[in-house]
């Protein structure tokens, strides 16, 4: 979704504002701008596309050395990708600008009303009225302009406001978009839609809440209530990533970086919190003693995409092992459905970003129910932490490929350290069960870590043979179901294939329909309780002549003589092969991907945080 920079203070603020949005580039646009005051007037700068258009644009441009200015990255909501619709955008004098991130609902109204009333609009877009609306109150303080005008609008943003009148501020406001506050110790103030934009000059970081507002000078900043100005003291955080941390390390992509960084990120999640020669699972986080957890009803897991399909291999493991019924919501379903929760109900919202607008508006709901929400959440402090009742963070580390991948298996890891935990307070598993199973977790690691070349190579022969297909079947059963379900995501987001992901009992009640010599089938065998099924399942497409791709376990010499690709993987509990299965899925979407020549780590249409409905 859309990203915002600002900065004021004694540094040049073009700089700053192109190399904050490549920073914000993870988050998907297809737009970028940026404005700056020089000699008491407002410059702006559009281009379509990619931001190099704009770093383009900007190598002819004289921009002074101007120390105050905004940027931004669009993600078309009103109005497809232009230049006219790309932010910052102008009220009616050119000297008032905006940058926002978010979605103005009653934005047609107020744009007919400012247009009876003589403003003149350039853009299709909903943030457009914002410029104007606060022009309409502009009575020589922004400050005051920015409170009156956000009285009047409905829905979500994030804003960066600037204006020639008060050359010398930038006034920030929050509500329900993500916005961050960089301070640099004499040297400026920022502002950003999320912290990488701001690690190359700064760590000590304020997260501004929703309905607070900002002005930010070059010699430091005040936050204050958006309804009355109440003026507020806010805690400054130091931020321990280092800018290094979210860049590519000489790999060719944010991905394939990552998809190799995720022995680190398993390990990261359950460092710390488990014992594996006594089984114990310490995670205080959860903050519910034994006579709490003994009165939950049920479970929730809420979520979206990816981080769903977390949920969904959850289920299994939370109902087998704990015995509390556990359901399962995509949040944009969850939030509009009959809820029955409360108090004896505990609800999951798991999100790698901690600002999907669906989780979070489901986690609001589930609280005003009175359930308690432990949410599991990659991104330090973001909203759904700072919403929940207590967190489990996945230690991943920043995740810039648009593609979740790490951020994915340490939500797998967090979930199943979960479970044990459960186990253990409640007593549904056993010591010797909880050693046993601690132990496979913390040999999980190096086991990716050596594994990771080989699939890569394996994936490189399979990618140049399928690359040219139009669709792909993914098949598994149990908890490895939901990691068909992932396979398919990753191949359809990053490579444009049309991929489906399926339990494989289903095939023969629909989806075998599609099965001929063309179609590829890739399904998840490793030598489990349900082994038997899915051989049974896999020989119904081979019977159809589908082309056949088998990931199983080593030394299951069948398999090679089902399918025309066998791949190996090692035995491991069998309670973990989803965290180990999906990788070499990860890697063949990688692949496939990058010989189509798609953009891996920014795909079309898609934005690495989804902060609207
Ligand atoms: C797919 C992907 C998305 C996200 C989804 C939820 O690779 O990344 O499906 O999983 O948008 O995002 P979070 O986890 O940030 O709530």
């Amino acid at each position: 979704m859309c990203g915002i920079v600002g900065y004021v203070g004694p540094r040049k603020v073009v700089p700053i504002i192109l190399e904050g949005l490549k920073r914000l580039e993870y988050r998907g646009y297809d737009s970028a701008g940026l404005v700056y005051l020089l000699d008491g007037k407002v410059h702006k700068h559009r281009s379509e596309g990619k931001l190099a258009n704009l770093e383009e644009l900007m190598e002819d441009v004289d921009d002074g050395g101007s120390h105050i200015g905004l940027g931004h990255t669009r993600w078309a909501t009103h109005g497809p990708p232009s230049e006219a619709n790309a932010h910052p955008h102008s009220d009616c004098s050119g000297e008032l600008v905006v940058v926002h991130n978010g979605i103005i609902e009653n934005f047609d109204t107020l744009r007919r009303e400012l247009t009876a009333e003589g403003h003149i609009f350039t853009s299709q877009t909903d943030t457009e009225v914002l410029a104007h609306l606060i022009e309409e109150y502009l009575d020589g303080d922004l400050v005051a302009a920015v409170q009156a005008a956000v009285r009047d609008v409905e829905g979500s943003f994030a804003l960066g406001v600037m204006w020639s009148g008060q050359p010398d501020i930038l006034v920030a406001a929050r509500n329900q978009s993500p916005l961050v506050l960089g301070i640099l110790e004499g040297r400026g103030c920022f502002l950003a839609s999320d912290i990488p934009a701001l690690l190359p000059y700064t760590r000590n970081i304020i997260y501004l809440e929703d309905q607070e507002m900002a002005v930010l000078r070059a010699d430091g900043l005040e936050v204050m209530t958006l309804a009355d100005g109440r003026p507020l003291e806010k805690e400054i955080h130091t931020i321990d990533w280092n800018a290094a941390m979210a860049e590519k390390a000489g790999y060719r992509h944010f991905m394939l970086k990552e998809i190799y960084e995720q022995p680190l990120a398993v390990l990261n999640t359950f460092r710390g919190r488990l014992e594996p020669e006594s089984g114990v699972i310490n995670l205080p986080e959860i903050g519910l003693d034994a006579a709490e957890l003994r009165n939950l009803s049920r479970i929730f897991l809420v979520a979206c995409g990816t981080s769903w399909h977390a949920a969904l291999v959850a289920k299994y493991w939370l109902e087998k092992w704990v015995g509390i019924p556990v359901e399962v919501d995509i949040a944009s379903e969850f939030r509009y459905r009959r809820l029955l929760l409360g108090p004896e109900v505990l609800v999951i919202p798991i999100s790698q970003s901690g600002e999907t607008a669906d989780t979070l508006a489901g986690l609001r709901l589930a609280a005003k129910l009175g359930s308690k929400i432990i949410s599991i959440c990659n991104v330090v402090g973001s909203t759904i932490t700072r919403e929940s009742d207590g967190t489990i963070y996945t230690h991943a580390g920043p995740e810039i490929g648009v593609a979740s991948t790490k951020a994915f298996t340490s939500q797998l890891t967090a979930l199943f350290l979960l479970t044990l935990y459960l186990g253990q307070e409640l007593e549904t598993i056993e010591r010797e069960r909880r050693i046993e199973m601690a132990r496979a977790l913390v040999a999980l690691p190096p086991i990716i870590e050596k594994e990771l070349p080989r699939l890569q190579k394996d994936m490189d022969v399979l990618a140049a043979d399928f690359s040219r297909s139009r669709d792909f079947l993914y098949l598994g059963r149990g908890e490895n179901f939901p990691i068909a379900l992932e396979g398919a995501l990753k191949l359809k987001e990053i490579s444009y294939i049309h991929a489906e992901g399926y339990a494989a009992g289903e095939l023969k009640h629909g989806p075998i329909a599609l099965i001929d010599r063309e179609m590829p089938v890739l399904a998840l065998v490793p030598q489990d309780r349900v082994y038997g099924k899915v051989i049974s399942n896999v020989q119904e497409v081979k019977a159809r002549h589908g082309r056949m791709i088998l990931v199983g376990s080593e030394g299951d010499e069948a398999l090679a003589e089902i399918a025309d690709y066998a791949v190996y993987l090692p035995r491991i509990n069998e309670e973990l092969n989803p965290i180990l299965y999906v990788i070499p899925l990860q890697l063949l979407s990688y692949q496939i991907a990058n010989m189509r020549g798609c953009d891996v780590d920014q795909p079309r249409n898609l934005a690495k945080s989804v902060t609207v409905e």
